[in-house]
Formats: C-alpha cells, structure tokens, sequence
C-alpha cells in the first residue's frame, strides 16, 4: 500500500530502522533452537509478514501463532480463559526474579493479585503519579547539561536509570539512588543476556515441576535485583517509612477485596518486582529506540522539538493534549519495536481457533512484531512514519487489535497509560534542550530475549540545542 502522495511530500523518504533478515523459509529445528537463543526475532521467515495464521510443530509442542487482529481477538479476548497461562518459557525464565507474581501467575493467584495490583497505576491515578516523571526528566536535563557532548553516553543505560528512579519514586515514593539504579540495569541487562529462554524440556512436554537449569550468572543477577528491591521495601516497611505515602505500602497495608485480608509478606514482594520489572524496563526500551529514531529522522525531530519548546517548561501531565507529535512518536516507536514482542499462552484445554483445532498444551502466540508489520495492515510497513498516528492517520482507521504493544484482553498491561504518558513527558522534557546524536560507528540492531533492546548499548552524542 503506497503512502498518499500529501504525507510524502513533507515526509520525504521515510527512514527504514534496522530489522533482522528474513528467511526463505522456516529454519530447520537445530538452526531454529539456535536463533531463538540468540534472539526472537531473527526466526521469521518472509511470509510470517504476510499469512493470517501460522502453524508448526516445535519437538513435541503444537505452536499456532494468530497473526490477524481477528485471530488476535478470537484467542485472546473471546477465549481469554482458554489461554490465561503465560508459556512455559516464559514462566521459566521469569520466576527467579517475580516468584508467583501475577506477570507470569495464573488461575486464582492471577485473578486476586491483579484486583490488587491494577488499582496502583490505574488512569484514573495519573495526575498525581506523573509530577515524579516531569522532576526526574528535569533532574535528568541538568545531569545532561554537564556531560561532555564529546563523549557519548550510552542512551539505553541512561534511560534505564532514568525510568527506574520513575518508578521508584512514584510506587515506593523513595529516590533509588544513582548507585542502585545502575546496579539494578546493569542487573536486567546481565539477566536478559544469559537467561534460558528456550527450556527445551518443556517443549518436550516435561512437566513444570521438573528442575530447570539457570546460569550462575542469571541467578547473581535476579539476587542484586532482589538486593535493591528488598532494601527499598524494608525501608518503605520500616518505622520510619510508615509516615510517608507511597502507593506500595497502601498496596501491601490495603485489604484484598478477594480475600479480605492484607497480602502475605511474599506474595507483596513478588508484585513489588513485578511492577519494578515491568514498570521500568519495557518504557527505557521504548524511549531509548525513540531517540535513535529521531536521530534519523530530522523531520520528526524538528517537530518534537517544536512541541516541546512551545511548553517553555518541562513537560507535565497537563500538557499531554499538546504534545500529540511526540505522542505519535511514541506510538510509532512501539509500533515498530514492541518491548514485548511476543505473547505466547498455553492452551488450558482442547479447542478451536479460526475454524482449525488447537490441542491442550499448544502454544498460542500473538506476536506484535509480526502484526506490527504485516504486509496487509500496514502501509511501509518497515518505515517510521509518526504521522499514521496522528489524529486522522492511518492507524486511526485500523481494526482494533492490529497495534498491540500492551497486550489485549483481560490479561493487557496494568500500566499502558502510566508508560505512554511517563515516555512523552520525558521525551518533550528533553528535547527541549538536546537533540542526541547517534555516534560514529554505532552498530544498532533490534536483539529480544525478553525484551525488545537496539543492542546491548546505544551510545549517543548529547548535542544540546540551545549553545
Ligand atoms: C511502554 C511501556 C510498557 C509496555 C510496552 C508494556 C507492555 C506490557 C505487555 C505486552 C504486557 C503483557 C505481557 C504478556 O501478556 O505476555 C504487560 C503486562 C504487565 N505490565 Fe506492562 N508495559 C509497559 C509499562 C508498564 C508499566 C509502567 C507498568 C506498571 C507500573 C506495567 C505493569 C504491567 C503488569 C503488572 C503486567 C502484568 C499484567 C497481568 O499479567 O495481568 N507495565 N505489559
């Protein structure tokens, strides 16, 4: 499908990012098992862009992946209960950090833990949660002005601290502290790199409560995130904590409305790593990949740059409607770089999807960095084009589940508009003084364990805008 000729005109020829090679076809097993260690998203063959469902068998796992928004819908809105259990691999992977916390909990314990988790992000909380953003991204610009624009920073890292101080500061109401926050991004970085995604046992259909191996560097890693984390909640438990608000303790003091009591010691530290996991890493991705997109894309960056120098001060919740620019940036950014680009469930009982038969155990995966640039959805696929999500774009004419970043049905992201809104404050806060530009000899190239990151660094000049 060709861009209208109007949006080419100011657009120019738009900036095709980086993305892996797609195969002819469907590796071979070995060749398969190999990539999928390497990264999810160096599997796909040419067609997976096109079809509306794909089939295979995986050793001895059935895996249909749902790649139409009404597929998409049938799985995991219609037939939610069907498919509520996260994946074996993931289950795996994630526990050594999250325990039973509901990201990969199911059944009774994913529905009690979820009445209580989604109420401390909710929409309706945003007002009061965001000032910490604008501070942070403020401090953030200060810190900035003082580096050498000489030398670059690596711009995954500084957003990784950037939005982990965020989520400390709104959920535990505490500064994390420089020294934590590099410990605990250093930390998600080293589990990610060495983590076993793949669990070959279970594609075997071993049971669940047989032992999965870890690496020792896995395991040294989710203990230093637990080392920062269990300082944080003892300090937000203690004596001296009590006094101050923070929306953990109110979660771990309120009453379940399941089961009328206050959470267990546990399970409230399994949902503080759940919403310090989820909350901060999935939008450090997704704004660092926003920087190297508008570092190649000077249209874009000039128009960001003008919504934010229009504030005249860092950017706050109240100006949301007036940053719809950096917005679509956003939008667009988790368009072509999902943070999490697969959701894979297990089929809990035998059953039908898009007329075909799915047996018990399958894996049935939605898989947003195949929908986000299916050949028949989307127009240039592959290209960054903010402007489909302006208002009156392309993407505003699209069935609903074709752009899918937060997942979909009763199982979709706690924090969809905490982390929209958290990464076009941000965002606005510093552009307004800083235009990053890639440095020389930069190698960026989308790589997804458990999420989706440009490397295992991006380092970035901090040109300032304004002398
Ligand atoms: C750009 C930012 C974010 C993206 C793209 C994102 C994406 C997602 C996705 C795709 C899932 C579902 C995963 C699956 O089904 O396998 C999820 C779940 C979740 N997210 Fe987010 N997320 C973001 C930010 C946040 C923030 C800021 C928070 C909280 C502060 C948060 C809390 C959660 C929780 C608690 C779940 C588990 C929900 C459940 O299983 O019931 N997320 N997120």
């Amino acid at each position: 499908m060709p861009l209208p000729a109007a949006d080419l005109l100011e657009i120019g020829v738009p900036f095709v990012p980086p993305y892996p090679k797609r195969h002819a076809r469907l590796p071979p097993l070995p060749e398969l098992l190999r990539l999928v260690r390497r990264s999810f998203l160096d599997i796909w063959p040419e067609r997976s862009f096109e079809g509306d469902m794909l089939r295979a068998r995986v050793l001895l796992r059935d895996v249909v992946i749902c790649n139409s928004p009404a597929l998409v819908q049938e799985a995991f809105v219609e037939h939610a209960p069907d498919y509520e259990r996260k994946s074996p691999q993931m289950r795996h992977a994630l526990k050594p950090l999250l325990g039973d916390g509901l990201f990969i909990s199911d059944g009774a314990v994913w529905r009690e833990r979820r009445k209580v988790v989604a109420p401390v992000t909710h929409v309706s909380r945003l007002a009061s949660l965001t000032p910490p953003m604008t501070e942070a991204a403020a401090e953030r610009a200060v810190a900035w002005r003082r580096q050498d624009p000489a030398r670059p920073v690596d711009m995954l890292a500084e957003m990784g601290h950037l939005t982990a101080e965020i989520i400390c500061r709104t959920i535990f109401g505490r500064q994390l502290g420089g020294e934590a926050a590099a410990s605990v991004v250093q930390a998600f970085a080293e589990y990610q790199r060495v983590v076993g995604q793949t669990d070959t046992l279970s594609l075997l259909g071993l049971p669940d409560w047989m032992p999965r191996w870890q690496p020792p560097a896995a395991r040294r890693a989710s203990q230093r995130i637990a080392a920062v984390l269990d300082e944080l909640i003892e300090r937000v438990l203690s004596p001296e904590g009590r006094g101050e608000a923070s929306l953990i303790r109110s979660m771990a003091e309120g009453v379940n409305p399941a089961t009328g009591k206050a959470m267990d010691k546990e399970a409230f530290r399994n949902e503080a790593a759940v919403l310090f996991m989820a909350g901060h890493e999935t939008t450090a991705n997704t704004l660092a990949w926003a920087w190297y997109l508008l570092s190649q894309a000077p249209h874009a960056a000039r128009k960001v740059q003008a919504e934010a120098d229009a504030l005249g001060a860092p950017a706050t919740f109240a100006d949301m409607p007036r940053l719809a620019y950096t917005r679509a940036v956003i939008e667009e950014t988790l368009r072509l770089y999902p943070p999490v680009p697969l959701l894979a469930r297990e089929a809990g009982r035998d059953g039908e999807l898009g007329g075909r038969k799915v047996r018990k155990g399958s894996l049935v995966i939605a898989v947003p960095w195949l929908l986000h640039r299916h050949k028949r959805l989307w127009r240039q696929p592959d290209a960054f084009i903010p402007e489909r999500f302006l208002p009156g774009g392309e993407a505003a004419s699209k069935p609903r589940y074709t752009w899918i970043p937060f997942a979909i049905g009763p199982r979709v992201c706690t924090g969809a508009a905490f982390g929209l809104t958290e990464a076009v404050i941000c965002l606005a806060t510093l552009a307004a003084g800083f235009a990053p530009r890639l440095a020389e000899g930069a190698v960026v190239h989308p790589i997804c364990r458990l999420t989706l990151r440009p490397g295992d660094t991006l380092p970035m000049h901090l040109d300032r805008r304004h002398g």
